[in-house]
């Protein structure tokens, strides 16, 4: 182990942009495509990991529709998030705040209970014996009907201490975010979080929307923002986090090269970003392989490794009691 990588791995840190649904390693997907008799176009692990070669979010997003398919009852969402869960303790992860997308198991005739009590399940058991704090979105698909998004908020209220807060995610471009503000209005009247994917495909106009639209508390990716200097004082003058995903964000084509993520750029403004993984599964890397990469690529120094990880507890949704004891245990390493 290098010097980098054992001081990150010994870091504490939040990962505040994962998609569960992400996580679904070929090994997990074809044995539950198995189990529940689905047809999926791999004829081997190997096959599938050589499928996921990007070009866009979109040929992305066509994989990871596909893979979910494989899942279908309670125990396969809590074999794929305690899975999840597992893996991130393992990298020192402290606290998760993770996406769900549970349209893209209603749409195919998966109840929504089915899927958030494994899930919940996982973040239970996962406590319990990892240690690990987690926090639940629901993310709504962009690219499905306002009225889709609507019911799913409905089905979600009976579980609604279980789920913290409401996303938006799937393709971008031609789904702005002003799409969705009565739904989002009224998920905050009901007293959930918001965050949103803006500027992830779309210009910085989705990110000012994702704002005045959506009032979110976070921006996840946000790459596109650095086009209009406004937005940018706005957002560090207001201390909105952001959320960045470097090997993402290199795997389906935003940035040539992992030195061009603006992770540097981000710290330098004042901007209170933090390093997360995405879909793990797809894109080559979990949290920490993210953290090395970047370090790596832009030359970052310890102390900037140590602020990035500082900013994942101050950017999550945990108490402030807990922010404190993390951050203070930061400068401990
Ligand atoms: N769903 C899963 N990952 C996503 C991403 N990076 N952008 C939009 N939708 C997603
Ligand atoms: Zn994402």
């Amino acid at each position: 182990m290098t010097n980098l990588s054992d001081f990150i791995s010994k870091l504490p840190k939040a990962e505040l942009h994962l998609h569960l649904e992400g996580t679904l390693e070929p090994e997990m997907m074809l044995e539950k495509a198995k189990k529940n008799g689905i047809k999926l176009p791999y004829k081997s692990i190997e096959d599938a990991r050589n499928a996921y070669r990007f070009k866009d979010l979109q040929s992305f997003l066509d994989l990871y529709y596909l893979g979910v398919s494989s899942l279908v009852d309670e125990q396969d969402f809590f074999d794929l998030a305690y899975a999840y869960f597992k893996k991130a303790a393992s990298q020192n992860v402290r606290r998760a705040e993770v996406f769900f997308d549970p349209q893209a198991h209603t749409r195919r005739g998966v109840d929504f209970g089915t899927v958030i009590k494994g899930i919940h399940r996982a973040a239970v058991k996962a406590e319990d014996d990892f240690g690990i704090s987690a926090g639940i979105i629901m993310s709504f698909l962009r690219d499905m009907p306002v009225s889709s998004a609507e019911e799913t908020l409905e089905q979600a209220l009976q579980y609604r201490s279980w789920i913290m807060g409401v996303g938006l995610d799937s393709k971008e471009l031609g789904n702005p975010p002003s799409k969705f503000e009565n739904v989002f209005k009224r998920a905050s009247d009901e007293g959930f979080i918001a965050v949103a994917h803006a500027g992830e495909e779309a210009p910085a106009e989705y990110v000012w929307e994702a704002i005045k639209f959506l009032k979110v508390a976070r921006i996840d990716h946000g790459y596109h923002m650095f086009e209009d200097q406004s937005l940018v004082i706005y957002v560090v003058h207001n201390r909105i986090p952001v959320t960045m995903c470097p090997l993402a964000s290199v795997a389906v084509e935003y940035f040539k090269d992992i030195k061009d993520v603006p992770v540097k750029k981000a710290i330098d403004l004042g901007i209170i970003v933090s390093i997360n993984s995405d879909d793990p599964a797809y894109f080559g890397g979990y949290i920490n392989e993210n953290y090395e990469a970047v370090a790596e690529a832009l030359n970052l120094t310890f102390s900037e490794i140590k602020q990035i990880t500082k900013n994942s507890f101050l950017s999550s949704f945990w108490s402030d009691k807990e922010k404190e004891k993390y951050i203070a245990n930061v400068d401990k390493i």
